[in-house]
């Protein structure tokens, strides 16, 4: 490196970098140098390591071994170790176990110890559950034991237990098999060593120290603006290629990034939204839509049917009257229906919608006519009972629509479709035929998906029957009507396999996944 490049480190130091490079030596420890610098420990192993990123020194970390008190050790170092309050309440006479203990203040286990330990040395003698002091143990009394020594140096400092002299080394293995007093535990400590740049940097650093360290400044305040101090002032040049810690920003889930879009699409479009509960009646969820009684849909396998309350309420008997006879014989409707006999308490039980559809059927038999023509849509969440899958959720959001509209035709239908899709980014849409019990004609949505060059179905769609129009709106109106899975879209966008990973909320794909469409 040149003189240059190390002037141009050394003025681009962070203050706490300029603090505690000069007191690095050949090699200086973690600790001495937080001892010299005066800085919090953090502070100087942030110092130290945008240091190391700089190349002007090397950190070495290694681990070593240590002995430090435990938590009876650290009791003991209060109470005196129980061997000797042991000694101290039969100093004056014979006691039984159970008042020896007592007046220790001695756990069960504490005391067999003590018994063990204090038998071994000759302390005291035992009889009948009475322990008595022996003239050793008055004498052990008097003087600090090796053990006692020890914990209290180990109390002091934290110790190396290669570093034991052979006494304590003996007090030590005596320690370390009763329990809670001494543990070992692994200690890092941190070395740093300059390099040769680091070296020179050091020396540059200390003759611009003595220059004019006082003017180099980090902070630009409204102060020196003020009083225009900043026209003598060093500013630190910023190291804008050092690594900081990533910031993640908080942000709206992208499930509902893409349903406030979604619903932006169609508000642009001069749709309105509808809304409605996510629990009601069959009648609404099905039999306005002409779905037949029997119809494998409305089965418990795809179905969540409400156990209480189990039935709702119909609407007014006109409206449940007309939507009768579609079923039953078409009405007045064209059809010859389905050729049964409804069943209004079938249509009274209470489900989860399975389709945002329902909004659709009672927004139209809401409608006035003098409010026609009219764009609907919603962004909802509905309920299917299926196995949970890759491809499949019980819980879901459609996306729905409708135009009501005396002079709409199909070709209409597409395009809104059209309109819609260009806007999320498909330019090529396409129909098939499809079934649906209460569209005629039916088709199925799909888009060509530019990257991954293939067709994708993701909408159905049709005009409504005169079975579903006729008994809500009570005369015929094209209805133009739609639905698409929403997580559908969402995991084509996003490229997510597994449908159920939309849900996962697993924090770093959170915070790493694109933003919706922008
Ligand atoms: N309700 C249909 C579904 O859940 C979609 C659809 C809505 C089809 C409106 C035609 C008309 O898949």
């Amino acid at each position: 490196m040149t003189e240059e490049d190390i002037k141009s480190i050394t003025d681009n130091l962070h203050p706490l970098e300029r603090k505690v490079l000069p007191h690095i030596g050949k090699t200086s420890s973690l600790k001495e140098l937080t001892e010299k610098s005066g800085l919090k420990q953090v502070e100087v192993m942030r110092a130290l390591q945008w240091l190391e990123n700089k190349g002007l020194l090397e950190l070495h970390s290694k681990k070593k071994t240590i002995i430090e008190l435990d938590s009876n050790g650290k009791e003991y170092t209060e109470k005196g170790l129980p061997e000797k309050r042991f000694l101290r309440c039969i100093r004056d006479g014979w006691l039984q176990f159970d008042e020896i203990q007592e007046r220790a203040g001695l756990s069960r286990e504490e005391f067999n110890v003590c018994i063990g330990v204090l038998k071994r040395k000759a302390a005291i003698e035992v009889k009948e559950k009475k322990a008595g002091i022996t003239g050793q143990g008055l004498k052990i009394l008097e003087k600090k034991s090796l053990e006692e020594q020890l914990i209290e140096k180990i109390h002091k400092t934290k110790t190396d237990p290669e570093s034991l002299e052979d006494e304590e080394r003996f007090a030590y293995e005596s320690l370390k098999k009763r329990k809670g007093i001494i543990k070992e535990s692994a200690e890092k400590t941190v070395q740093a060593s300059l390099t040769e740049e680091g070296e020179r940097a050091r020396k540059s650093a200390a003759r611009g120290n003595r220059k004019k360290d006082k003017d180099v400044v980090d902070r630009l305040t409204p102060g020196m603006i003020r009083d225009s101090a900043w026209k003598n002032k060093r500013f630190r040049k910023y190291d804008i290629t050092s690594p900081v810690p990533r910031i993640h920003g908080g942000k709206r889930h992208f499930v509902n990034q893409a349903i406030r879009d979604i619903k932006r699409v169609w508000l642009d479009m001069g749709f309105s939204e509808m809304t409605g509960p996510m629990l009601d009646t069959s009648f609404w969820n099905f039999d306005a839509l002409f779905t037949a009684q029997d119809h494998p849909v409305r089965e418990l396998q795809d179905t969540f049917y409400i156990k209480n309350p189990e039935m709702g309420k119909l609407p007014d008997s006109k409206t449940v009257k007309r939507v009768k006879r579609a079923h039953e014989d078409g009405g007045d409707t064209g059809s010859k229906g389905w050729g049964y006999k409804w069943s209004e308490e079938e249509a009274k039980r209470n489900v989860l919608r399975t389709h945002t559809t329902v909004l659709s059927a009672k927004t139209i038999a809401r409608l006035k006519r003098s409010e026609l023509p009219a764009k609907f849509f919603s962004v909802a969440k509905c309920f299917r009972n299926e196995a949970l899958d890759w491809t499949h959720l019980f819980e879901l959001h459609q996306i729905e629509g409708i135009v009501v509209d005396p002079d709409a035709n199909f070709r209409h239908l597409l395009g809104y479709l059209r309109e819609f899709f260009r806007k999320l980014g498909y330019d090529k849409v396409r129909v098939r035929p499809a079934y649906f019990p209460y569209t005629e004609p039916s088709a199925e949505v799909e888009v060509f998906h530019p990257v991954k060059k293939r067709w994708i179905e993701l909408a159905g769609a049709g005009m409504f029957r005169p079975e579903v129009v006729k008994p809500l709106i009570g005369e015929e109106v094209p209805v133009l009507a739609w639905g698409m899975g929403l997580e559908r879209s969402i995991a084509e966008y996003f490229n997510i396999d597994d449908i159920r990973n939309i849900y996962n909320n697993d924090l770093k794909m959170l915070r790493e996944i694109k933003i919706w469409r922008d």
